[in-house]
């Protein structure tokens, strides 16, 4: 009797797990919201280090994470899209900023017409796309991703359904109290780092600057005054980059000198747009180059005692095979850095570095509670 029961069981419980996921993707945006010093919404915009699950809804692209073991962490255990194994970094900023977690644009959006279908929460959505780039070339190999132009004119799609719903002025008010978050870079790098290099560093990197200073300006166009940029974290630390190196597994020094030089280039452009907008525009530049340096050579105090390898994967250092439902998980999450061979962190990593936000060390000219209240 007992014995015959226990199928019957899990696939109750299992019927009530999709019961649940199907609950909760009601409610992603619906939680109730935290402090006084909450932005109104949050938008984000990036390539996998910041997904929520854009890339479920591209029916080509193969640049995907809804799948086991991703997720393992996440409410109900859900593979939602997220690279990791709970909630992303945009997820941590989200959270820290009191608001719920923004969901995906396309999660809003009919499969075919890219029609609406359930309005946007006033709270933020989030645009980004794995394997997207600042070129509209990153994914070739990956088949589909929404590139940065086309994320910003997903928001210029959103911004235009919400100057219909509140009025104008009071859409304006909003938007320009939002925060807009942007994390890309790494798959423009990456791209390089495997051409044949017709450009120098300098060059490629400038370019990438340049064209990103285009895609800000469209946003701030849009009344968007308050951006939360992210630099480029250290390429040449990730699990696949050192297990490359098949001696020591030491780090690729020059692939993180070109991450240095966007770096250089991103703040130096910041800079630009900010005076160029007679300084109606604000900013944090997160460096999170620096913030995965610092955390990376001194583990111990964030609770990590892995930074080489990834959790879940299979091989060397768990990095010969990417995240799959047959991959080896580390036991411990939250003792790891890296979730992933791609150097996607884990939801611990997101947290340790969301939290650098208010750091004056990581984030200048203002840290993120600066933002939010200037
Ligand atoms: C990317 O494509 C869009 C439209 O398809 C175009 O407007 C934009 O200039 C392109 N960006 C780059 C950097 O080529
Ligand atoms: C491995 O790393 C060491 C130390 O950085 C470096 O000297 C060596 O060239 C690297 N080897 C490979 C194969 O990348």
């Amino acid at each position: 009797m007992a014995t015959n029961n226990k199928p019957f069981l899990a696939i109750f419980l299992l019927f009530l797990g999709f019961l649940r996921f199907d609950l909760f993707s009601g409610q992603e945006a619906q939680a109730p919201t935290g402090s006084l010093t909450s932005p109104p919404g949050i938008y984000v915009f990036g390539d996998s280090l910041v997904d929520t699950g854009n890339n479920n809804h591209l029916l080509f692209s193969i640049a995907r994470a809804n799948y086991p073991h991703n997720g393992v962490d996440f409410p109900y255990e859900k593979p939602t899209g997220r690279y990791c194994n709970g909630k992303n970094s945009a997820d941590a900023i989200a959270e820290k900023l009191g608001l719920p977690l923004p969901p995906p644009y396309l999660s809003l959006r009919s499969l075919l017409t890219r029609e609406m279908i359930i309005p946007a929460p006033l709270t933020g959505v989030n645009f980004a796309s794995g394997a997207a780039g600042i070129f509209n070339s990153t994914f070739q190999s990956l088949c589909q991703a929404i590139t940065f132009s086309d994320q910003v004119n997903d928001w210029i799609t959103i911004k235009e359904e919400l100057d219909d719903e509140l009025g104008p002025s009071p859409a304006q008010m909003h938007i320009s109290k939002s925060i807009f978050g942007v994390t890309i870079g790494v798959n423009d790098l990456s791209d390089y780092i495997s051409s044949s290099k017709e450009t120098t560093p300098q060059q490629y990197t400038q370019s990438m600057a340049d064209t990103l200073k285009v895609q800000l300006k469209r946003i701030y166009d849009t009344g968007a005054r308050k951006f939360l940029v992210t630099g480029v974290p250290l390429i040449g630390c990730t699990p696949r980059s050192r297990e490359k190196n098949t001696t020591v597994y030491a780090c690729n020094e020059e692939d993180n000198m070109l991450a240095s030089l966007f770096n250089k280039a991103l703040v130096k452009m910041l800079q630009q747009l900010k005076e160029e907008t007679k300084n109606s525009m604000a900013y944090t530049y997160f460096d999170s180059y620096k913030a995965v340096h610092d955390i990376l050579s001194n583990p111990a105090p964030y609770g990590f005692t892995d930074v080489t390898s990834a959790c879940c994967g299979f091989g060397k250092l768990n990095a010969e095979v990417p995240c799959l439902p047959f991959s080896e998980l580390c036991p411990d999450r939250t003792k790891y850095f890296f979730w992933d061979l791609f150097g996607h962190p884990t939801e611990a990593a997101a947290k340790a570095t969301a939290d650098m936000t208010d750091d004056s060390q990581y984030s200048s000219p203002l840290t993120l509670s600066q933002l939010v209240s200037s």
